[in-house]
C-alpha cells in the first residue's frame, strides 16, 4: 500500500485522545526507522538502531537509527545535489511546495498531534491545539516569503546546504522554525531531530515525499549528540541553525569558528514574568499557569522567574497554590489533563536534583496536595518562595514545572531584577499600565517581550535572544536573514575573494629605528605619539609603548600608542557608561553625525594629505575622503529612518518588531582605507544607538588619531566612540574573550576571524567576521546599508494584546 492510501484510508478513533492511528502508523512501518536521504530510506552505516520512548509509560514506541558520519556525509551530499535545481526554481516555484507542505500537513494534523504527544509526552490539548497549527501556519507564511523573496530580499541568494539540529520539547515545531525559511530562501536541509523525540520528524518526511518535493531539499537523519556535532563538522555545511542547550551552542560556536559557516543559535533561558502592583490578578494567575506549565516547562521561554511587586505578593502565593492545587497532572493523551509527563527520565533526575539544591538552599517549597501517577516520568508543578535571587534555583535553567518567585519594590528593581540573568530570551510585564508596560518593555534584555500575556508565537513574527541565549530570529522578515547571504558575496566585483592569511604589512616595531629616520625632507619632524581615544579624552598607552606607522616609500610617518589588555578594559567601561546614547532620540544621533560629516568636510585636505602620506596615491586619498564625507551623510540618513515593524499576527494584538541597539558594539577596522573604512564600520553602530569601541587600521592608524578632533568638535558624547590603536589582533582577542562586549566586528584575515569566533563563547556576543574576504568600502553595495544596520541592532517583539 503507498503512502498516499494509508493516508488516504487512514481511521481516526472516535475520541481525539485514541492513539490508535498513531499505533497503527508504527505498526504499518515495523516500528523500525531509518534515515530519510535523497528522498529514500537508507539503512544507517553502523548499523545501529536506539528505542525512543512514550515517557508517559517509559514503554518503547519504536526503533530508530543512529546517524554516523557517512550517514551524515550521504544527507549532505543529497542536499548539495539537489541545490541548484532549488536555487534555481524561482520564488513562486518553492512557494508552491512550501504551500503544499502546509496544506499536507493539516490533513494529517491529528496523527501529527498524537504522535508529538505519544514521543514527548506533552499534553494532547497542546500538541492538537497549538503545536501542529502553528508548524502548518509557519509553512503558509514562508510560502509567501518565497513567492515575496525576489522583491523582498533583493540581491541576497540563499546560503546553500543548512544543518539544522534541533531539540524535544516542540520537535515538529522546531522542524518547521527551520525547514519552512531555509526552503522558502533556497536552501537545503540536513535536519537531525532530537534523539527522544523523532518520530514526527519522520513523518515529515514522509509527508515532504507525498508533497513531491524534490529528492535531496530535505533530509533527515537521526541520532544522538554525535550526529549533531558530525553535521557541525562537516566541511560542506554552510550555515548551521541549532536549537538547544547554552552548553551545546557554545560546543558549536567553537567548532565552527573561522569555517565561515553561518550560524544561529537559539539557547536557553530564565525568563522573568514581572507582575505589578496594578496588574489584573486572574489574568497573572493564569498567565503563571501557561508561562511555566504549558508543555510541563520545557520551553526555552518559560516564565520561569515570577518578579513580583511586594503589595501584590501575598495574594498572588495564595492564589497560585490555589490554581496549582486544581491542575491535572496525567495521561497525556487525556484531553482534560493539564500536565503530562517529562520527556525521559534524565531530564526528571535534573528536575528533581534542581528541587532537591533550592531546598537545601533555603527556598521554600510548595507543591499541591495530590500526587502524580506512578508510572511514567511525571513531576508535580512546583513552587520556590524566599528565594535568594543568586540561588541556583533563581539562576539556573530547571526545564521543568517549577518556578520561583522574588519580589521587588520599584520598576526600576524590577528591571534590575529582571536582567540578573545571563540569558536573555523572552519576559513577560503584568500591569494594567500600558504606560508602564512600554516603559519597562525596552529595558528587559530580552528578544521577545510579551505584555499582559505570554507564551504566545506566531510565524510573522521574530523570535530568538539576547546575550547567552543565542543569536539570530526565526519567524518574521527578520528571521530570513539568517538563511541568505549578499549575492555580491557569491559572485560580486571581488568575486568573493578570499584571502588565505593576513595580508597585512605592517612592520614589527623597532627601536633601534631612529625616529623620523624615514621621514624624508619634506614631512614635519615627529614630535609626538598619537595617544588613543578613550571616554572622550586622549589617553596614554597603558604600555608606555609606542608603535611606528610607515607611509608610501616605506618612511617613518609617526608613532601611534600601542593598546593593551588594560586599554581595551577601559575603553570597555567607558563604553559603558556612555550606554545613554542609546536613551537618545534618533534625531539627536542623526544631528551629530552630520555634524561629524561637516567637520570633517571642513578638513578634508588635511585628511587628504594624511592619506597620501601615507598610502602615497595623491587621487585615491582625495576620492577616500570624499566618500567618507558621504558616508557619514548616508548614516546621519539612516539614524532616524531603520524603522521596526508592526507584525501581522492572527491575534488580537500589536507585535511590535523594534530594532534596538545591542550594546557595547567593538570594531576590528579593516586595513584598507584607513578612513573609509574607520567611518563605514563605526559610523553604522554609533547611528544605531550602540557605544563603539574600534581599533583602526593597523597599518595605518594615523587616519583615525587625526579623526580624534573631528570628535570633539562634533558633540560626540564622551565613551560613544573609543578608539585603541595597536596590534588588531592581539587588541581583538582581549575584545573577544570581554563578557562585557556585546558583539565584535572583525574586518581582518581569516586567522583573526577564526580566532574572534572561537573567543567569543564565552559569553556568547554576536560576531560579523570577514574570514579575510575583501569588501570593496567604495562600493554602495558592500560598503554601506542594511547589512550594516542589522549587525549593529537586535530586533525585539513586543506582544501588546488588546481587548477586554
Ligand atoms: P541538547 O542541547 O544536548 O540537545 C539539543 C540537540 O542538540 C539534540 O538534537 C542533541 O542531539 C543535539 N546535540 C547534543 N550534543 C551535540 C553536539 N555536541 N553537537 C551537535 N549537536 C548536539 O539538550 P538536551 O541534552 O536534550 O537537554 C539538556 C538541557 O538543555 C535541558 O535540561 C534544558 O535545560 C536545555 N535545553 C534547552 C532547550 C531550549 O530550547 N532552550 C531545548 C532542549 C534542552
Ligand atoms: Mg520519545
Amino acid at each position: 500500500m503507498s503512502i498516499a492510501e494509508i493516508f488516504e484510508t487512514m481511521e481516526y478513533g472516535p475520541a481525539p485522545e485514541s492513539a490508535s492511528p498513531a499505533v497503527r502508523w508504527l505498526e504499518e512501518r515495523g516500528r523500525t526507522f531509518r534515515h530519510f536521504i535523497g528522498g529514500e530510506w537508507r539503512e544507517p552505516s553502523g548499523g545501529e538502531f536506539f528505542d525512543t520512548d512514550n515517557p508517559a509509560t517509559n514503554k518503547p514506541l519504536a526503533r530508530i537509527a543512529q546517524g554516523t558520519r557517512e550517514d551524515v556525509d550521504a544527507a549532505v551530499r543529497a542536499a548539495r545535489e539537489a541545490l541548484p535545481a532549488w536555487q534555481a526554481l524561482d520564488g513562486h516555484g518553492r512557494a508552491r511546495y512550501l504551500y503544499a507542505l502546509a496544506r499536507h500537513i493539516q490533513r494529517h494534523a491529528r496523527l501529527f498531534a498524537v504522535l508529538e504527544t505519544m514521543d514527548n509526552g506533552k499534553p494532547i490539548r497542546e500538541s492538537r491545539d497549538i503545536d501542529i497549527p502553528l508548524v502548518a501556519r509557519h509553512f503558509y507564511h514562508h510560502a509567501g516569503w518565497a513567492q515575496l523573496m525576489e522583491t523582498e530580499l533583493p540581491g541576497h541568494v540563499g546560503v546553500g546546504v543548512i544543518g539544522q539540529i534541533i531539540p524535544w520539547n516542540f520537535p515538529l515545531l522546531m522542524l518547521a522554525w527551520k525547514i519552512a525559511p531555509a526552503l522558502a530562501m533556497g536552501n537545503t536541509v540536513v535536519l537531525k531531530p532530537a534523539e527522544f523525540t523523532s518520530l514526527t520528524a519522520l513523518l515529515f518526511a514522509e509527508v515532504c515525499r507525498d508533497a513531491g518535493l524534490p529528492p535531496g531539499v530535505v533530509n533527515v537523519v537521526t541520532g544522538d549528540g554525535r550526529t549533531g556535532a558530525a553535521i557541525v563538522e562537516h566541511p560542506d555545511v554552510d550555515k548551521i541553525a541549532f536549537t538547544g542547550s547554552t552548553d551545546v551552542g557554545r560546543i558549536i560556536r567553537v567548532a565552527t569558528a573561522g569555517s565561515g559557516k553561518k550560524l544561529s543559535l537559539e539557547l536557553g533561558g530564565k525568563s522573568p514574568f514581572i507582575v505589578f502592583d496594578d496588574a489584573d490578578l486572574d489574568s497573572v494567575v493564569e498567565g503563571v499557569v501557561d508561562a511555566i506549565w504549558f508543555n510541563q516547562g520545557q520551553v526555552c521561554c518559560a516564565g520561569s522567574r515570577i518578579l513580583a511587586q511586594e503589595g501584590i505578593v501575598d495574594k498572588l502565593v495564595a492564589r497560585l497554590r490555589e490554581r496549582m492545587e486544581t491542575l491535572r497532572v496525567g495521561d497525556p493523551l487525556d484531553k482534560a489533563v493539564d500536565i503530562g509527563a517529562i520527556v525521559a527520565p534524565v531530564q526528571l533526575e535534573k528536575i528533581t536534583q534542581l528541587v532537591n539544591q533550592g531546598r537545601e538552599e533555603g527556598a521554600t517549597l510548595w507543591q499541591p496536595s495530590w500526587s502524580c501517577p506512578q508510572e511514567g516520568c511525571f513531576f508535580p508543578p512546583t513552587l520556590f518562595t524566599d528565594v535568594a535571587p543568586s540561588s541556583t534555583v533563581a539562576q539556573v535553567e530547571i526545564f521543568g514545572p517549577v518556578v520561583v518567585l522574588m519580589t521587588f519594590r520599584t520598576p526600576s528593581e524590577a528591571v534590575a531584577l529582571a536582567n540578573n540573568t545571563p540569558y536573555g530570551l523572552a519576559a513577560s510585564v503584568w500591569t494594567e499600565s500600558l504606560n508602564l508596560a512600554l516603559d519597562v518593555a525596552p529595558k528587559v534584555l530580552a528578544g521577545t517581550v510579551w505584555v499582559n500575556s505570554t507564551n504566545l508565537f506566531d510565524a510573522a513574527a521574530g523570535f530568538g535572544g539576547y546575550r547567552e541565549s543565542g543569536f539570530g530570529r526565526e519567524g518574521g522578515k527578520e528571521g530570513l536573514w539568517e538563511y541568505v547571504k549578499p549575492r555580491w558575496e557569491v559572485e560580486g566585483k571581488n568575486g568573493g575573494a578570499v584571502r588565505g592569511r593576513d595580508d597585512r604589512k605592517t612592520k614589527p616595531a623597532k627601536a633601534d629605528k631612529a625616529r623620523g629616520n624615514g621621514a624624508g625632507p619634506s614631512l614635519p619632524p615627529i614630535d609626538r605619539t598619537a595617544k588613543l581615544y578613550i571616554g572622550g579624552k586622549q589617553a596614554r598607552p597603558d604600555s608606555g609603548y609606542a608603535m611606528p606607522v610607515y607611509g608610501a616609500g616605506d618612511r617613518l610617518v609617526g608613532d601611534v600608542g600601542l593598546g593593551n589588555r588594560k586599554d581595551v578594559r577601559n575603553a570597555v567601561e567607558a563604553a559603558h557608561k556612555a550606554r545613554g546614547w542609546s536613551r537618545g532620540t534618533a534625531h539627536t544621533r542623526a544631528q551629530v553625525i552630520y555634524y561629524l560629516a561637516e567637520n570633517l568636510a571642513a578638513r578634508a585636505d588635511e585628511f587628504t594629505r594624511r592619506i597620501a602620506q601615507l598610502t602615497g596615491d595623491e587621487a585615491g586619498a582625495e576620492r577616500e575622503v570624499e566618500a567618507s564625507i558621504r558616508r557619514l551623510y548616508t548614516y546621519g540618513a539612516w539614524a532616524d529612518k531603520y524603522d521596526g515593524q508592526v507584525h501581522a499576527t492572527p491575534l488580537r494584538n500589536v507585535t511590535i518588531a523594534m530594532n534596538e541597539p545591542i550594546g557595547v558594539v567593538s570594531v576590528a577596522c579593516p586595513d584598507a582605507a584607513p578612513l573609509l573604512g574607520f567611518v563605514s564600520a563605526v559610523i553604522p553602530a554609533v547611528a544605531m544607538g550602540n557605544a563603539v569601541v574600534a581599533v583602526p587600521s593597523e597599518r595605518w592608524p594615523l587616519v583615525a588619531t587625526d579623526f580624534y578632533q573631528v570628535l570633539d568638535t562634533s558633540d560626540v558624547p564622551g565613551g560613544v566612540i573609543n578608539i585603541v590603536t595597536g596590534k588588531r589582533d592581539e587588541l581583538a582577542e582581549t575584545l573577544a574573550s570581554h563578557d562585557d562586549v556585546d558583539a565584535l566586528w572583525y574586518f581582518g584575515g581569516a586567522e583573526g576571524s577564526t580566532m574572534v569566533e572561537r573567543l567569543s563563547a564565552g559569553n556568547m556576543k554576536r560576531t560579523w567576521v570577514s574570514y579575510g574576504r575583501e569588501r570593496d568600502w567604495f562600493d554602495g553595495e558592500q560598503g554601506e546599508g542594511r547589512e550594516f544596520l542589522r549587525q549593529a541592532t537586535h530586533v525585539k517583539n513586543i506582544w501588546v494584546p488588546y481587548g477586554e
